[in-house]
């Protein structure tokens, strides 16, 4: 019954620590590191400060033999190599291969290039700032300096997980946990422009905050004695907490954001030989927003570690899942289980509202409230109903807790069976109700065991299939990079345009292919695809908003290549297409006769994989907000790759993720029914003839050959749930994967319009339309 939980802190630690080590390797002591010095991968070298307390080089995680980390490490004699903590990656989670080296160029930047990668994969952009040296220092810090010896960039400006003794992090600027399983951290410590320090769940959760600051502060730093504050303009410490041994002689400590989302400072113990936790900012693990993940309750054992208990299960079978708590097509018999000593709160998206009542009556509010999955009644003499609609529900428990929290569950076995599904019971699908009955379970069962098992392996097929493509391409772009005449600037990979260049190889803007884009040949007639912004934005921001853009690589998105950034002028250069959009395609009767169903369904998959891999995978959370059929591109083989990702921050704009999932939605009914009048149109129609039985129906006339069946009420399913009027209900781009790839089975959704309900329509099943 209890699973221990899989990411909890202290116990998760040994093997945190010792996940990167260093096979046999030279170390150079370097007073300097002069322009030209260079590390290999295959030299197996070391710089190392000056009194040998750490060390600059290549880190291998013997779990990915071919992957290292260039980054910074403990080297203390003192310390032995497994306990040499990493305290600094460049480019945060950035890995290599082994064909990667770093060097201080000539020219005085840092460069990490990766040939296997496309060339220049991180930089510290000092390249012509009249740079001299760099220096591995003392406490550290890798510095850049000039000829005066003043510093022109810091290693401890660009924190990745770790703070040491002297570091400052200023407003804005954040440490981010490891990933875990491949998966981006969702926590993060943020120092806010209020000069308070958060840790945060995504960005909309705060599970923890350092304290109110009488007035702003702009650092936060952990001093050498053992504590950790917040500074002030004149250094003085307005907020403090100190490490159990603080003042005590400790030759090394550090603040780390662990992968359990708290935040630990730990101390070198001569005695133990070993790091030792001696302050943590959640005391109790289970306060850690989510530290159970979805449906699991965290109960903080005596040993001080949490457990991850499932309570939410609905058959006793040893192997069972954590059951979702609701049935949403379960209109019989719902019943409210009790939970005593529990909290519960929801996650996607964290929201509760509140009403003070009896616990009576919250228990019935719930039962009687459709959207509603579970409520908390806080017995503590506040009254507080606290209800949760979302199906996401995680929580903790403790003798302590005078709460009591009831789930809703549905007591009809069927609602659990596939053939509950109105469209797979009627008569007029046989391929559908002769399907053998398979195991159901809900859609927004996520994460835990199997989620991050699949997605593990399917990260790691995807890697290798991105790998190959990635490397091919890039081969053919660091080609044509050696022989361009124009000494664009490379950064991050990127090309920088002037804007006469552009006009050159666009031809004064010649052949124009859409709204603002045209056609460029590059060197050997490349074609390429220029889009002129029409943006304001100021020189740096744009730079630096490409730059992240640039750094996005996956199948199915369109690569950026380069850009132009000249007064008045913006411009980027795009991987160029040979079919053009999906949108283009589908109108022209010729083409569209070649979208043929499996097409179509892999152009499903390939918008939802890259989708997916904005919202998950990027160092930088990014969102499409404009994704359509027109920002769709096919190539020759007619695979899907979404264009103009993450342009709306060039705007400001920051959207949703449930923006994406729902113009994902109107995607896939667009594919399925080549209709694309209004949204509620076709997707109130489609539902319609899907929900009395008649899905087939929805199909575009003008595919030819089969079509899957199995594969179109997957397909409705999943674009309906995208498409619910309430987001909270929206699944994740990662379950729309799943559920297209066929490893996920999905439920029948509601309907996904807000005004009426179809109840009568579907009791009756009679045919609309
Ligand atoms: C580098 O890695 C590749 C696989 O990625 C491997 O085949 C090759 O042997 C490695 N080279 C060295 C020198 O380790
Ligand atoms: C940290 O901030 C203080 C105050 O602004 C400054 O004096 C000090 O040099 C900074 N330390 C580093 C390593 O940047």
């Amino acid at each position: 019954m209890l699973n221990k939980c899989i990411f909890c802190g202290s116990s998760a630690l040994p093997l945190l620590l010792c996940l990167y080590f260093v096979s046999v390797l030279l170390s150079v002591v370097v007073s300097e590191i002069v322009l030209g010095s260079k590390l290999s991968v295959t030299e197996n070298k070391l710089w190392v400060s000056s009194n040998g307390d750490f060390a600059l080089g290549y880190f291998n995680n013997p779990d990915h033999p071919n992957q290292y980390i260039l980054g910074i490490r403990f080297d203390s004699d003192s310390i032995p190599v497994d306990k040499q903590v990493i305290v600094w990656v460049a480019g945060a989670e950035l890995t290599v291969s082994n064909q990667s080296y770093f060097q201080l160029t000539q020219e005085g930047g840092l460069v990490l290039f990766d040939s296997s990668n496309g060339g220049v994969v991180w930089t510290s952009d000092t390249s012509g700032k009249s740079v001299s040296s760099a220096l591995l220092q003392d406490d550290g810090n890798l510095v850049i300096l000039d000829g005066n010896k003043d510093v022109v960039w810091q290693s401890f400006d660009t924190p990745s997980d770790t703070l040491l003794p002297g570091q400052n992090l200023s407003v804005h600027k954040m440490l981010r946990a490891q990933s875990r399983s491949s998966v981006s951290s969702y926590y993060s410590l943020y120092m806010s422009e209020l000069g308070k320090l958060e840790l945060r769940w995504e960005t909309s959760v705060i599970y923890w905050v350092s304290g109110t600051p009488s007035n702003v502060s702009l650092r936060a730093s952990l001093s050498s004695n053992g504590s950790f504050q917040l500074l002030d303009e004149r250094s003085e410490a307005f907020w403090s907490v100190f490490a159990e041994d603080h003042n005590d002689n400790v030759k090394f400590r550090f603040l780390r954001l662990d992968v359990d989302g708290n935040l630990r400072v730990y101390s070198w113990d001569e005695d133990s030989v070993s790091w030792r936790s001696v302050w943590q900012a959640v005391e109790n693990q289970c306060n850690v927003f989510a530290t159970c993940g979805d449906h699991g309750v965290c109960s903080f054992g005596k040993s001080g570690l949490a457990i991850c208990k499932c309570p939410f299960r609905l058959t006793m079978e040893s192997n069972s899942k954590c059951l979702a708590p609701f049935e949403q097509s379960c209109d019989t018999r719902v019943s409210m289980v009790g939970y005593k000593h529990t909290s519960l709160y929801g996650i996607y998206p964290p929201n509760d509202s509140v009403i003070i009542t009896s616990l009576d009556s919250c228990r019935s509010l719930c039962k009687k409230d459709p959207l509603c999955t579970a409520v908390t009644y806080l017995n503590d003499g506040t009254a507080q109903c606290r209800i949760k609609k979302t199906q996401y529900i995680t929580g903790y428990i403790d003798p302590s807790l005078s709460s009591i929290s009831f789930v809703k569950t549905c007591m009809d076995p069927l609602a659990v069976l596939p053939n509950t599904s109105p469209a797979a019971a009627s008569p007029s699908s046989p391929s559908l109700s002769s399907s053998k009955p398979k195991k159901s379970y809900r859609l927004p069962i996520r994460f835990l065991i199997d989620a991050v098992l699949f997605g593990f392996c399917a990260f790691i097929v995807l890697q290798i299939a991105v790998g190959i493509w990635v490397y091919k391409w890039r081969v053919a772009i660091v080609r044509k990079q050696a022989s361009s005449p124009y000494n664009g600037l490379i950064s991050a990979g990127l090309v920088r345009w002037t804007y006469a260049e552009i006009k050159e190889v666009t031809q004064n803007f010649k052949d124009q292919l859409g709204p603002h884009s045209f056609k460029a040949l590059l060197q050997k007639n490349q074609p390429a695809l220029v889009k002129k912004l029409d943006t304001q934005i100021e020189d740096r921001r744009f730079r630096s908003i490409v730059s992240i853009i640039g750094g996005i690589s996956h199948k199915n998105l369109v690569k950026l290549e380069g850009y132009c950034c000249e007064s008045g002028h913006r411009c980027l250069v795009y991987e160029f297409l040979k079919n053009g959009s999906l949108e283009e395609f589908m109108c022209d009767l010729e083409s569209c006769k070649r979208l043929t169903w499996r097409n179509r369904m892999l152009i499903c998959l390939g918008v939802a994989k890259a989708i997916s891999y904005l919202h998950t995978e990027c160092r930088d959370f990014v969102s499409h907000g404009n994704l359509k059929c027109g920002n769709v591109m096919l190539n020759e083989n007619l695979e899907a790759k979404v264009t103009e990702f993450g342009l709306q921050k060039l705007d400001g704009i920051d959207t949703y993720a449930e923006k994406d999932v729902e113009d994902f939605g109107k995607i896939v009914l667009y594919l399925l029914s080549g209709r694309q009048s209004s949204h509620e149109d076709v997707c109130e129609w489609s539902y319609n003839k899907w929900v009395s039985g008649y899905g087939w129906r929805v199909v575009d006339k003008r595919i030819e050959g089969e079509v899957e069946f199995e594969e179109l009420e997957r397909a409705l399913r999943i674009a309906f749930w995208c498409l619910q009027f309430d987001e909270r209900m929206r699944p994740s781009m990662g379950e729309v994967v799943n559920v297209l790839e066929g490893t996920l089975t999905v439920e029948p959704p509601p309907p996904p319009f807000h005004s009426r309900t179809l109840q009568e329509d579907r009791l009756t099943g009679a045919e609309l339309a």
